[in-house]
């Protein structure tokens, strides 16, 4: 970790909930608060068009969300009242906002343009990102190109990124999404799980000689990544039967060139990022890789490109057109103020698959916090549960909850306007069920109507009766559409930023730190007593009568099995004995 000889902790100020602003929307939510979403369409035919924004290539429609337009006046004297405008205008400088780690905060520095110079800490940050990218940019087009072989000479087939959390969730949700540019050689996998059946599982279906590895690690001390790393190696040197083959077939991306050089990688191979680049924001530095070597490195200029605009769009937009701010705004309104517990992410496009993964790291690690920047607790919910896949999975699995459970969760729908080639009518399919299902949530169906349904199919009186509850929707339920021509590299780029601005802007208003992440540390000291534990006769350190059990039955099973694989007295003697 950074050392911190001075810690700039904002003044503990007033906390969120005491502000003005949060007060009125308190006293606004009374009055707005039972008023079906029905009822604010049908009074306001101008509502629909007036609740839309665009930008980069991408299209939100709010107006399904149960705001009017005091509502939203209200959310941005929030903002304001939060300083938003002051604490977005610090990032983008550089300010070390990451107050507990002492850290500039800067991916948006990764895609800025390489002719806008930014000096931090008298250094121009954009030259050195240029410097990096120029190398991973060569490297890259020599393994597409086929010049970067492997150890007998033969081109790269395969590529295994191993790392987790950021160094791995960005790249894989990128290359999935981006799959219809990918190399046409190139198979892209991810090893993230230390279980061993995911690294087993890559391993058995690559060849070794044509197979390039990718560490990738911030710290380069991750337990899972290292032990899933040094189990490749392994193979690696197993199947050739040398260490001369590592630098062919390793690559590291790290900011630890020394950790690198301890485990074996040549630090000629290794492309580095700088500690600004939170893990889950990295996915703009040489933690892409994988994403640059899939679509070259003109795609992955497009992708910064996207990324670049919507950094614009978030500094240059009023906060009323302004697609972070919005979105924002209208999450902190359904979990703060009408009480949602959760989020849905729901993309209907198969390649956006893992979005909502994704997400859940950049929201809940960024966000999941209960103390404010200054120390001082939380009075409000902060992040809600980001959760999600494929939409239309969904609509056969928990979308019942969605329409008529007893919790409110407003979703994001997420649709592409074009179909990839030859697949028009799935596609319709699909969009039409988008549209379908936030229109439905929306609007509900009332007790008339369906009654009116049940005695036209000609159902008893009593089935009526005993039905109709079941069949009733209630509707009001909170979305967002949020729409983009095709999933090109430049609109991916664009929907990532805007959602990690979503992001900041929540943690601003909720006065937190977004992008320290202390939440994960007491778990990983623990695990590593534990491992200890479950290798010694008896445990070595102190637990709860709990823990000491679950130990204490792997410390069984082990036993069991061993003793179940030596071989029986008798069995060896005979086997001696010919
Ligand atoms: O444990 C959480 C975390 O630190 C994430 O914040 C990070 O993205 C992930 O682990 C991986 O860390 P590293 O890139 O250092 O291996």
């Amino acid at each position: 970790m950074t050392s911190h000889p001075t810690l700039h902790f904002a003044p503990s100020g007033a906390s969120s909930t005491s502000s003005a602003a949060w007060q009125a929307l308190l006293a606004h939510r009374d009055g707005i608060g039972e008023c079906h979403l029905k009822q604010l369409f049908a009074a306001d035919p101008e509502r629909a068009a007036r609740m839309q924004a665009e930008a980069c290539g991408l299209f939100l429609d709010y107006s399904k969300n149960r705001v009017s337009d005091e509502t939203l006046a209200l959310l941005f004297a929030l903002a304001c009242e939060a300083r938003l405008a002051e604490r977005r205008t610090a990032m983008f400088g550089g300010e070390r906002i990451n107050l507990t780690e002492n850290r500039a905060v800067l991916h948006t520095a990764l895609r800025r343009p390489a002719d806008q110079p930014l000096i931090v800490g008298g250094r121009d940050v954009v030259a050195d990102v240029a410097a990096v990218r120029e190398r991973i940019y060569r490297f890259a087009e020599a393994v597409r190109g086929g010049n970067w072989r492997g150890h007998d000479g033969r081109a790269i087939t395969d590529v295994v990124n191993i790392g987790i959390g950021g160094s791995d969730l960005g790249p894989l949700m990128a290359c999935e999404a981006l799959k219809a540019f990918a190399h046409p050689r190139l198979r892209m996998h991810f090893v993230s799980n230390v279980d061993g059946v995911q690294i087993g599982d890559v391993l058995r279906t690559v060849d070794p000689a044509t197979t390039l590895f990718i560490v990738a690690s911030k710290t380069f001390t991750t337990q899972e990544t290292l032990t899933n790393a040094h189990a490749a190696r392994t193979w690696l040197v197993e199947h050739t039967g040398s260490e001369a083959a590592i630098p062919r077939h390793f690559v590291a991306v790290s900011t630890h060139a020394d950790a690198v050089a301890r485990f074996g990688i040549d630090p000629a191979n290794m492309f580095g990022f700088w500690d600004w680049v939170g893990g889950r924001y990295s996915l703009w530095s040489a933690i892409g890789l994988s994403i640059v070597l899939q679509i070259g490195a003109e795609g992955f200029d497009e992708l910064l490109a996207g990324a670049h605009a919507m950094d614009r769009h978030f500094i240059d937009a009023p906060f009323e057109r302004n697609l972070p701010v919005i979105m924002a705004l209208l999450g902190i309104w359904n979990v703060d103020f009408l009480g949602a517990p959760s989020q849905l992410i729901a993309p209907y496009h198969q390649r956006l698959h893992r979005l909502p993964a994704f997400l859940q790291q950049l929201d809940m690690e960024s966000n999941g916090k209960s103390v404010r920047s200054d120390g001082s607790p939380v009075d409000c919910q902060t992040s809600p549960v980001i959760w999600g896949e494929s939409g239309i999975n969904g609509q056969h699995a928990y979308f019942q909850m969605l329409h008529q459970g007893s919790q409110l969760v407003p979703v994001d729908f997420i649709g592409v306007l074009q179909a990839e080639a030859g697949l028009e009518q799935h596609h319709r399919i699909a969009f039409a069920n988008m549209v379908a299902q936030a229109e439905a949530l929306m609007s509900g169906k009332p007790a008339d109507e369906v009654e009116a349904e049940m005695r036209a199919a000609g159902l008893a009186e009593a089935q009526i009766r005993a039905l109709l509850p079941h069949r009733v929707f209630a509707g009001n339920r909170p979305s967002n559409t949020l729409l983009m021509e095709r999933l090109s590299p430049f609109a991916l780029g664009a929907l990532v930023a805007l959602y990690e601005h979503r992001t900041f802007v929540q943690g601003v208003v909720w006065g937190l730190n977004s992008f320290d992440q202390w939440g994960v540390e007491l778990g990983k000291q623990l695990a590593a007593r534990v491992l200890a534990d479950l290798a010694a006769p008896a445990d070595l350190h102190p637990h709860d009568a709990s823990t000491a059990g679950l130990i204490a039955r792997y410390r069984e099973h082990l036993a069991e099995r061993q003793d179940s694989e030596k071989p029986a007295a008798g069995h060896t003697e005979q086997n001696q004995a010919r």
